[in-house]
């Protein structure tokens, strides 16, 4: 008899965590709707005490999300706890996920509690959020650094309290892999309740292990493993969804008492919109989603995985979703076609979202020959997820250029009905294009980062510029895509700007503080 792995998705809130990773309602909508196909077991929303709009998200994706647990984080106050029940209600299950630190150094410098102080706060925090949903979730902050003896005391008393799953956090990416799952073997050993709750995993990366943690977890009896798309989150981020769900998928052999209700085909779907959605770049050698994941090089490879694909490649691409990108649609093709083949592809548009997209499709259909899934995906991002969040659209840009001549950029944006124009010299195209934006909106900010790379085949092919830029202590990622690199420059830079003029003041009530 093997045993189901809960995967429980934290994207949305560790991961969304990450510096410059911020997402808006319609995007986390979007996120969530992929991670219900991907049918992971449970979705943490969000953490609906940080802002009005964490609220609001976790709101709406437990009204409109069904099948997987919808959860919302809160610190173990009464406040946190409301607002999180407050926000979980709609949802099919709801989930409240509560926490406090217990390791030493952050009960002592952090909190300024003592360990009895605290456990008293874990308990009242788990019996305040019995009161609004069944699945009430602990997590003693930072369990890998706790001394082992409060660890089973804090999780007894939580699971006494009405606890259904107790998270054994690895908040700093502490964790060898034999090591914190000894951890989970001493509770399973010294909590005589254990078994009236579900053992979770939450492993950090900061020593690239916590995929190996959380798999070594599993094999001491943990049951849930909380991990995000890509493996984004705080500072070197958490447990990568695609890379724990593939291990244990991919080495049934060696795992086989253990397997989880993804559907595979979906992850690199998933993938590509996280990342587009967040602008975090998938490294090319990341493992299961890296670009180069599939791919071989050494002609000796290539001839193995041509005779038996199996030679060179522990996974079938087509489990994790990687088709050949097909050439779909052109310039003459129909809005019936193109709808049909954004329902194949996931999407399921309102009448006016399928018309604005659609009008774009028209638009890149006349610039480019051949138009590929990758570029319908793009359409489709952009023309309604994206466009939630804009202040300024750009109008038109003219650029002039050249070895000997100073780049010049002219511009016009529009914010409700009006046109704004300006032009401005820069060292190059780009930056002449991005000193006017300053001009026009009056922010000021910094490029921390610039990256382009082609997102379809083809010398026609869609460029994605991706920025990093900050203004006071605010750093946003921005994006933009275009058949034209320089305007893609100007959205992705526009995009950003945008971001930091949308920002709710977000309190800055992250964990702990
Ligand atoms: O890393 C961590 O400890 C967390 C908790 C809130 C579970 O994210
Ligand atoms: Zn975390």
């Amino acid at each position: 008899m093997s045993d189901k792995i809960i995967i429980f998705d934290t994207t949305l809130r560790d991961g969304e965590q990450a510096p410059g990773a911020s997402l808006n309602i319609r995007e986390k909508l979007e996120v969530a709707r992929i991670l219900k196909r991907l049918n992971v077991d449970v979705i943490e929303a969000g953490f609906p005490i940080a802002s009005p709009g964490d609220f609001e998200a976790v709101k709406e994706i437990a009204q409109e999300i069904q099948g997987p647990a919808i959860c919302g984080l809160a610190r173990a106050t009464e406040g946190d706890i409301v607002r999180a029940g407050e926000a979980v209600k709609y949802a099919q299950a709801g989930r409240i996920h509560t926490f406090i630190a217990t390791s030493p150094i952050h009960m002592e410098f952090k909190l300024k509690k003592t360990p009895q102080e605290v456990l008293k706060s874990a308990v009242e925090a788990v019996k305040l959020a019995k009161t609004f949903v069944n699945q009430v979730e602990f997590s003693p902050e930072d369990s890998s650094r706790t001394e082992l003896p409060f660890l089973a005391e804090i999780v007894e008393a939580v699971i006494e309290a009405g606890a259904t799953t107790v998270n054994i956090p690895d908040t700093v990416g502490y964790g060898i892999p034999q090591d914190y799952a000894n951890q989970i073997k001493y509770l399973k050993e010294n909590v005589p309740n254990i078994n009236k709750a579900v053992i979770s995993v939450h492993c950090h990366n900061d020593l690239g292990l916590a995929v190996a943690n959380s798999l070594a977890a599993i094999e001491k009896g943990a049951r849930q493993i909380e991990c995000t798309i890509n493996g984004i989150g705080e500072r070197a981020g958490n447990c990568s969804l695609e890379e724990v769900v593939m291990a244990i998928k991919t080495r049934n052999d060696y795992f086989k008492n253990f397997y989880t209700e993804i559907d595979t085909t979906q992850i690199m779907k998933a993938s590509k919109l996280v990342s587009h959605l967040t602008g975090f770049v998938v490294q090319p050698n990341k493992a299961i989603v890296g670009d180069n994941a599939f791919a071989h090089e050494a002609g000796i490879h290539q001839h193995g995985v041509l005779t038996k694909r199996q030679t060179y490649e522990i996974i079938d691409p087509k489990d994790i979703g990687l088709g050949e990108s097909k050439l779909v649609l052109g310039k003459h093709s129909g809005k019936h076609a193109f709808k049909d083949r954004l329902e194949q592809l996931g999407y399921s548009l309102s009448p006016d979202e399928l018309q604005s997209a659609f009008e774009r499709f028209k638009v890149l259909a006349d610039r480019k020959k051949n138009i590929f899934d990758e570029d319908l995906e793009i359409i489709v991002e952009e023309s309604f997820i994206k466009s939630s969040h804009e202040t300024y659209t750009l109008e038109y840009i003219n650029i002039s250029s050249g070895n000997k001549s100073i780049p010049t950029a002219t511009l016009q944006l529009k914010k409700e009905e009006h046109v704004y124009q300006d032009a401005a010299c820069g060292d190059g195209p780009v930056d002449a294009a991005y000193k006017t934006i300053m001009r026009i909106t009056g922010v000021t900010a910094n490029l921390l980062d610039y990256s382009l790379r082609s997102i379809s085949k083809g010398q026609d092919a869609i460029g994605e510029v991706v920025v990093k830029i900050g203004v006071d202590d605010k750093i946003v990622t921005g994006k933009g895509v275009s058949t034209d690199i320089i305007e893609a420059s100007a959205r992705a830079f526009l995009d950003g700007i945008n971001k930091i003029l949308k920002t709710e003041k977000k309190q800055q009530v992250k964990k702990g503080i």
